[in-house]
């Protein structure tokens, strides 16, 4: 089913409003993000309230110059985040997105946020083609999929407490260090030298793929709590860190390729800007004969273009969403179909 016009897409979960239109033609004809980082740097973390708000605030702006620059009128559809994430950051993308297709009278599509995550891959160069394992690892999630196709996802291994990204931006703290705290501590690992802290890798020495960071976190707690005063200690502490995550993450992946038998990997989340993270992955890749992806930031991190992109993708194949919007908080990743249900 071919749609009239590209598809507008729209993205509130958590701290970033973005907004994108994608044609399937043509790919990304424009996009526009704003990122609410300063604003809840001063808490340490995303103040859930103050998110909304700044979502009201942007969203409607950036829809418009977005549509201007790229000499759009009306959209031939409209694909939107419906969860999972912030309830109320959620409810603004989404009644935003359903006022402007029941006005356009275009048809409508509420998108799973990690389904946006997971094919984002698609839209860099070279694109990885199905099946793949992703690793999706950001401040909320840390997750390996088999991905087989659109709405073909099995889930892998999860993690059973905080999310890698998570364990980076509370490490940073411990540290003293900003917020998000992921670049922070990268950045003191640089100057830290290996071997002189050694923290446990969470659960690599068990079969299966799941991931633990809180035991992790713990023991550098305590490390930080017995040296942290000195300088050269701490840098050498965020290095053992950063070793720990790097080599439980690189564990898993060579476990979970094997394990659903294909031979590429795409690595997506914020925490996949990791330099080390990337040197060690594409070391073992080039080793074991495993293509691995890393797409440009841009589409690893929180954005519109991914939401268009699913949105695109499931409406040409006439999947379509009710006037009457909800929205998803907790929407498991398992109760994704391909079009069709099929
Ligand atoms: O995907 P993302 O931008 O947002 C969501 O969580 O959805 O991921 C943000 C996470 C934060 O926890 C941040 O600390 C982490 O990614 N991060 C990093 C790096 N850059 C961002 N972690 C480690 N090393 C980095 N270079
Ligand atoms: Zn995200």
């Amino acid at each position: 089913m071919s749609l009239e016009g590209p598809v507008l897409g729209v993205e509130t979960s958590c701290d970033e409003t973005g907004v994108a239109l994608f044609d399937p033609r043509r790919g990304v004809l424009g996009e526009r993000l704003h990122s609410q980082v300063a604003l809840h740097a001063e808490y340490g973390g995303v103040v859930p309230e103050l998110a909304s708000r700044d979502h009201v605030r942007y969203l409607t702006p950036l829809i418009r110059s977005l549509l201007t620059e790229c000499g759009v009128e009306r959209p031939g559809g409209v694909a939107y985040t419906a969860g999972p994430g912030l309830a109320g950051a959620l409810l603004v993308g989404a009644s935003v997105a359903s006022a402007l297709a029941w006005s356009w009278q275009v048809p409508l599509l509420a998108v799973h946020h990690m389904e946006g995550h997971l094919l984002a891959p698609l839209l860099g160069e070279p694109a990885p083609e199905f099946p793949f394992v992703a690793l999706l690892v950001s401040g909320g999630h840390t997750l390996l999929v088999a991905v087989e196709g659109l709405g073909r996802y099995r889930i892998l291994g999860e993690t059973l407490d905080d999310a890698a990204g998570e364990a980076f931006d509370k490490v940073a703290k411990m540290l003293g260090l900003g917020y998000p705290g992921g670049p922070a501590v990268a950045e003191l690992a640089e100057r830290g030298c290996a071997g002189r802290f050694r923290f446990p890798r969470p659960m690599i020495d068990r079969p299966g793929l799941a991931f633990s960071f809180s035991g992790l976190k713990t023991a550098v707690l305590n490390a930080v709590e017995a040296h942290g005063g000195e300088p050269q200690a701490r840098a050498d502490i965020a290095r053992a860190f950063e070793e720990a995550v790097v080599e439980t993450l690189l564990v898993k992946c060579r476990r979970a390729v094997a394990a659903a038998g294909v031979d590429r990997l795409v690595v997506a989340g914020g925490v996949g800007a990791n330099r080390r993270l990337r040197e060690s992955l594409l070391a073992w890749g080039a080793r074991d004969g495993v293509a691995v992806f890393f797409p440009p930031p841009a589409l690893c991190t929180d954005n519109g273009a991914m939401i268009a992109h699913v949105g695109a993708l499931r409406l040409a194949e006439g999947e379509r969403s009710g006037w009457a919007f909800t929205v998803r908080p907790r929407w498991p990743l398992s109760e994704l179909r391909p079009p069709g249900g099929g």
